[in-house]
Formats: structure tokens, C-alpha cells, sequence
């Protein structure tokens, strides 16, 4: 049904698992395309009272946005990419039904910005998580500059998102980005666990828990100054450079042109 993705319904549990492996489960455009409609059955299918969003294989939840999509795009073109995953991160974000992200390897880049979209995550003990896109040249365009600095304060994820670092499962449990690690083959449990206990309270409640956590801390605002810096970068050669030295798998030369 979906390209780019695998589902599953299980005692009304839905798991949604990105599949990509051998591209470590890159969100290209179909893939977001995916993201989107699977996220329509979400809301409509009644049957669905909660969801999983996993990746494929055992290396990797998702490792950014495709890369190799970046080549040719334009400063314009690279604000309409941040305004459409932004608008189907949304869409998981507001969801009524609880979204849970198992993090089952790399959640880098836009990979990091979908478990962060998420109501919660959890961890697998080999995940890493990380908003590598400074070393393209890049920001991230998904909501990643809101979430992180959400869920993680402000002066921790500035270093973050400035160094590109990654940081491993146990540190993300120490910052407050996931809720739990596990061992990685318990990973599905874990989450199906805790969703069989979500499923047994009343779904208007659990819907408006949701709603009323997601207005604690609006910023509309940044997620706009993201779409257009993020769009701005697209106009750099510096970007260029960054996307084309991963792409030949070599060290970029910044200019800061
Ligand atoms: N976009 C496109 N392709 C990607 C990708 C991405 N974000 N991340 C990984 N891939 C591809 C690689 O190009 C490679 O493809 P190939 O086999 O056709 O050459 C394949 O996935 C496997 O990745 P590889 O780099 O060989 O695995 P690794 O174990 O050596 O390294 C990572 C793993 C995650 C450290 C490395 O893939 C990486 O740095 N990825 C990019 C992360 C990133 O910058 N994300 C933010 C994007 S905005």
C-alpha cells in the first residue's frame, strides 16, 4: 500500500516501520509522501487507537533527510521542503492518538526530527541520535531547531545542533530525549507495552492530554525562522559543498561563501 513504509495492526496498535534499510531508512520524498498518507489512515482508521514508528533492519531508525535529493535544489525549493515536512511532522505531532518512536539504531537529521515529533521515544541501546546537518552546510528543516531545544533546553541543544555531535542511547536518557533504553530485540515490546496500558483509558481523554501537553510551549514563530533558514542555506555554496563531499564520501572544504 505505501512504497516506502510497512504497517502492521495488532490489538489496535499500528506499527509503522520505514523501510529503506539499505539507505538507512533516508526520508526521501516518497517517504514523506508515505509519512503523510499513512498518518491519514491514522486519524481515520478506527481500529488504530495507537502508533509505532520504527525503521527497518537493525542499524537504523532513520538517517536524515535523502541527501541526495539536496543537489539541485534552490533556496526557494529548499523553503518548500522545510514547509512540507514541517506541515507531516505537524500531523504526527497533533495526532490524537498517541505516536510513539522506537528508535532502533541512527535517528539522525530528519530521522531525529521524526522520533522528536513523536509524543515520546524509546530507545534501542545501540540508537544515536543527532542533528548532523551543520556539517552539510545545512539546519535542520523539520522542526528539529523547536523540538530539541523543547525537549532537551535550550543551552544543550544549541551545542548540539552546533557541533553536529551525536550522542549515544544512554545519553539521550540522561537529557530527556527518550523515556527508556532497552535492550534492542525488546524495543517493540517496550512500546507495545506501554501503549496496551494507554489503550485501556478512555481515547477522548488520552486525545485531550495530547492537545493540551502540545499548547504548553508554542513557538509558531521559530518554526517559521527555520523554514527560512533552512531555505537560505539552499543558497550557499558551502551547503553545496557539504552535500556533494558526503555524496562522494569525502571531507567538505567550507568556504563560508
Ligand atoms: N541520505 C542519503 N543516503 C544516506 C543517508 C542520508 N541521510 N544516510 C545514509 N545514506 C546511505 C549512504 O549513502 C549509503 O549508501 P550507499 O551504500 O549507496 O553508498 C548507505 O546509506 C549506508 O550508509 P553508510 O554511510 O555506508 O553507513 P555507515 O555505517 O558507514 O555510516 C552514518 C552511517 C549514519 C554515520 C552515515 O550514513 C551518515 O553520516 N549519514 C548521513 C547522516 C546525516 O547527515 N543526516 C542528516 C541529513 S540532513
Amino acid at each position: 500500500m505505501y512504497s516506502t513504509l510497512l504497517t502492521n495492526l495488532e490489538n489496535n496498535i499500528f506499527t509503522i516501520t520505514i523501510n529503506r534499510p539499505d539507505k538507512l531508512n533516508a526520508i526521501n520524498k516518497q517517504v514523506m509522501a508515505d509519512i503523510n498518507a499513512v498518518m491519514d489512515e491514522v486519524y481515520n482508521n478506527k481500529e488504530i487507537r495507537s502508533v509505532i514508528i520504527t525503521g527497518a533492519g537493525t542499524k537504523a531508525f532513520a538517517a536524515g533527510a535523502d541527501i541526495s535529493e539536496f543537489t539541485t535544489l534552490n533556496a526557494a525549493e529548499g523553503m518548500q521542503t522545510a514547509k512540507y515536512g514541517q506541515n507531516v511532522f505537524f500531523k504526527i505531532e497533533e495526532c490524537s492518538k498517541p505516536v510513539v518512536a522506537a528508535v532502533n539504531g541512527f535517528a539522525l537529521g530528519g530521522g531525529c526530527e521524526l522520533a522528536m515529533a513523536c509524543h515520546f521515544r524509546i530507545a534501542g541501546d545501540n540508537a544515536k541520535f543527532g542533528q548532523p546537518e551543520v556539517n552539510l552546510g545545512l539546519i535542520p528543516g523539520y522542526g528539529g531547531t523547536q523540538r530539541l531545544t523543547a525537549l532537551i533546553g535550550k543551552g544543550r541543544a544549541i551545542e548540539f545542533l552546533l557541533t553536529g555531535n551525536t550522542i549515544d542511547a544512554n545519553t539521550a536518557l540522561q537529557f530527556g530525549l527518550v523515556n527508556y533504553v532497552v535492550p534492542q530485540e525488546e524495543l517493540l515490546q517496550k512500546a507495545k507495552s506501554i501503549l496496551e496500558v494507554i489503550n485501556s483509558k478512555a481515547p477522548f481523554a488520552i486525545s485531550k492530554c495530547i492537545d493540551a501537553a502540545n499548547h504548553a510551549n508554542t513557538g509558531v514563530k521559530g518554526y517559521e525562522t527555520e523554514i527560512s533558514g533552512f531555505g537560505e542555506c539552499f543558497g550557499t555554496s558551502d551547503m553545496k559543498e557539504g552535500v556533494v563531499a558526503f555524496l562522494e564520501k569525502r571531507k567538505p572544504n567550507f568556504t563560508g561563501k
